[in-house]
């Protein structure tokens, strides 16, 4: 049995995740100092897929393209194909129709983590032939935030509604689909929804309505959409918390204290600090007279003097120093906090900001 392709959607313009968005697609921050993306990758390549289209807008495609390369260090071969707007997921796939050619494909979002393997949902699409698409579902306590599933009780889906004021279930759709190439005349047939996008749930909604099969598989494990701060943090606590190996490549003093699953990469420096894991110290990170953790990730070479943080992602280079305590924050590379050290703040910062918040 040949594997399906897979789709994955690198553009779009990551407008909840500004202004971190404005220097590089959001697809590529970093939880547990590994880039989202990355980890969308692997979940395809231990689902037995290898070849890949990654679609990229244009502002994102030279970062993606830098980042991913060819796709040999994930065991992949990536093909890129650049979107040249934010047309809508259904528009990501027409742009990708000569990479798809008429081949049964999983599409991805890039910026979404799945807590649990592909492999059993690629698998049962691939040995049920009659079934046009396949959907992944997730059990969420608000359905009225999402896409949601009507379902029969034989285990088709019926229909599929955006945000509905009356959800018809509590299944909402994971942005993980697996289709034939009866989608393709599906979306060529589609007009733009009110938000001026091609929908992929109309794609599929216009499946069900020339009376196509549609299955679905429920996600068990967690689902995480990274597009938007707080997710994004609690993406990072999910990972440490699940995948963090811990490690004591680099230096840590002995009037350190070092508790629970921390790893510390090479060239990274403890000087005086209590670290209390899970937390990921990057190669060439400092810490110094800080209280670190629980649920944080240093990127390479960032610096924290004098400070405790707390639930926090630091991207590389960022300095924070007698800031007090943080918690929950977001800073991107080589972001500067000074503060005095009776303060306490949640920050979002961008590359290359600087904040001084006040003394007292
Ligand atoms: P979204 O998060 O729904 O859209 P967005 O990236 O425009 O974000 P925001 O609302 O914050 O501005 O997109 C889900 C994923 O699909 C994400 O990885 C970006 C990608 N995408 C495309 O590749 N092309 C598109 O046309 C759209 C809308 C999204």
């Amino acid at each position: 049995m040949t594997a399906p392709k897979a789709l994955v959607l690198a553009g779009g313009e990551g407008r909840r995740l500004r202004p971190l968005t404005y220097s590089g697609p959001k697809q590529l921050v970093p939880v547990a100092n590994r880039p989202i993306l990355f980890f969308v990758l692997d979940s395809i390549v231990e689902a037995g897929i290898e070849d890949i289209g990654v679609v990229v807008s244009p502002e994102t495609g030279p970062f993606v393209k830098q980042a991913v390369g060819d796709g040999s260090a994930f065991g992949a071969r990536v093909t890129y194909i650049v979107q040249d707007r934010p047309g809508g997921l259904a528009h990501a796939v027409r742009c990708a129709r000569s990479f798809l050619r008429d081949d049964a494909f999983l599409m991805v979002l890039g910026d979404n983590l799945i807590g649990s393997p592909l492999s059993p949902f690629v698998r049962a699409f691939q040995e049920d032939p009659s079934t046009e698409a396949r959907l992944l579902l997730h059990e969420v306590p608000d359905p009225r935030r999402f896409g949601v599933a009507a379902l029969d009780t034989d285990g088709t889906v019926i229909r599929l509604v955006e945000k509905p004021a009356d959800p018809p279930s509590n299944l909402a759709l994971v942005g993980v689909y697996l289709f034939r190439a009866s989608i393709h005349a599906a979306i060529d047939e589609l007009t733009p929804s009110a938000r001026g996008e091609l929908e992929i749930t109309d794609a599929a909604n216009a499946l069900l309505s020339a009376g196509k099969l549609v299955r679905f598989d429920r996600l068990e494990g967690f689902w995480l959409d990274t597009g938007k701060k707080d997710d994004l943090l609690l993406a990072n606590e999910t990972v440490l918390a699940a995948r963090l190996e811990p490690a004591r490549l680099g230096h840590v003093c002995p009037q350190s204290l070092i508790e629970g699953t921390v790893r510390v990469e090479t060239g990274a420096t403890v000087v005086r600090s209590r670290v209390i894991g899970p937390v990921i110290l990057g190669p060439g990170a400092h810490l110094e007279d800080a209280e670190v953790g629980p649920f944080v990730s240093v990127g390479a070479g960032a610096r924290v003097v004098g400070t405790r943080v707390a639930r926090s992602v630091l991207l590389e280079g960022s300095v924070v120093a007698g800031a007090g305590e943080l918690e929950r924050c977001l800073l991107g590379k080589r972001a500067v906090v000074r503060a005095a050290p009776d303060a306490s703040a949640s920050l979002v910062l961008g590359d290359d900001c600087e904040v001084l918040l006040p003394r007292g």
